[in-house]
């Protein structure tokens, strides 16, 4: 089953069943080596899936569950090694939307969840989006309307000292370190396990570029008879009439909220190069470069 999260869809099996999350790996073609995010419906429920619930860890789910921040930490023996990917550490999150709490809250459970789309593509942020990934591999979706943040989750990982940022997504490392103090943020490759290089891939190629440079590549791009999106924060001008103008997409939350749909809708126009200004290197916008650069990588 699919379901809306405030980050992106996720497709959710009983995370203590082996087999329902064996289907999972199957729908999205995904290697089995990939640990999932177990999905719970409060801070009551970590401490039948973990070790231990450390004071650090239960200070970070006061302050941000339910909420985009997704917790690594030593895990207890009821979660299979079909969640974790044989690891001896479970991720976990309380997702705020209402439909997936009251899905969660029905079901009693932990429900293990990736998002909802095919291996290596841009996560779903609306329904029809998760349809379009998956098909007829996926027997429901629930459908909570646009996702209202639309990258993935922050995986903060608890088991290193001083805990270190796997993923950077929805809350930053700025609100984290408000909380716990210093943290190892994500700056350079991929640290997650599974995370590659390259990875959130539309099927057109994704250019990263600066604000100065963005006009005189996408006409140079134009000129060659390449079919050209563009993804900036701000305008850009002068730019070729038939460059498909994806934003402005504005400040860095209105600019996660936008990219994976406007990654979509440069494939729907059958574009083959995206043009993509990054917005800058604080908040949020340090995840969307993240998934920019490793969209570009996949090129
Ligand atoms: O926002 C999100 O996190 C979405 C929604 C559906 O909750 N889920 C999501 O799941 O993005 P997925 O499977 O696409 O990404 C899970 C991330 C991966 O980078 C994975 O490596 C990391 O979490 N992860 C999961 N378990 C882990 C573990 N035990 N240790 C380290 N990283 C782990
Ligand atoms: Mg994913």
């Amino acid at each position: 089953m699919a379901f809306p999260t405030e980050t992106v869809y996720g497709l959710g099996a009983n995370a203590l069943d082996p087999h329902a999350v064996a289907r999972i790996f199957a729908a999205k073609g995904r290697p089995t080596d990939h640990p999932l995010i177990c999905h719970i419906a409060s801070a009551d429920d970590l401490a039948p899936l973990v070790a231990e619930v450390t004071p650090l860890a239960q200070a970070l789910a006061d302050a941000f569950w339910p909420g985009p921040l997704t917790l690594v930490l030593p895990r207890s023996a009821a979660v299979p090694d079909a969640v974790t990917g044989g690891r001896d550490t479970v991720a976990v999150r309380v997702p705020d939307h209402p439909l997936a709490l009251e899905l969660l809250r029905a079901f009693g459970g932990p429900v293990a969840a990736p998002s909802a789309n095919r291996f290596g593509r841009p996560s779903p942020t609306r329904a029809n989006d998760v349809r379009d990934e998956l098909g007829d591999t996926v027997d429901v979706i629930l459908d909570g309307g646009p996702c209202a943040i639309g990258v993935e989750s922050t995986v903060l990982d608890l088991t290193s000292n001083p805990p270190q940022v796997l993923r950077p997504g929805g809350v930053s490392v700025e609100q984290i370190e408000a909380v716990i103090g210093p943290v190892d943020g994500a700056s350079g490759p991929a640290r997650a396990p599974g995370m590659l290089e390259a990875h959130y891939a539309p099927g057109a190629r994704v250019e990263v570029v600066s604000a100065d440079a963005a006009a005189a590549r996408a006409a140079d791009l134009t000129a060659a008879g390449t079919s050209v999106a563009l993804l900036a924060a701000d305008v850009i001008s002068p730019l070729p009439d038939s460059v498909l103008v994806l934003g402005p997409a504005g400040a860095p939350d209105a600019y996660a909220a936008l990219l994976y749909t406007a990654f979509r809708r440069a494939d729907a126009a059958r574009c083959q190069v995206i043009v993509a200004v990054p917005p800058p290197a604080h908040g949020i916008g340090v995840a969307v470069r993240d998934r920019l650069a490793r969209a570009a990588a996949s090129s």
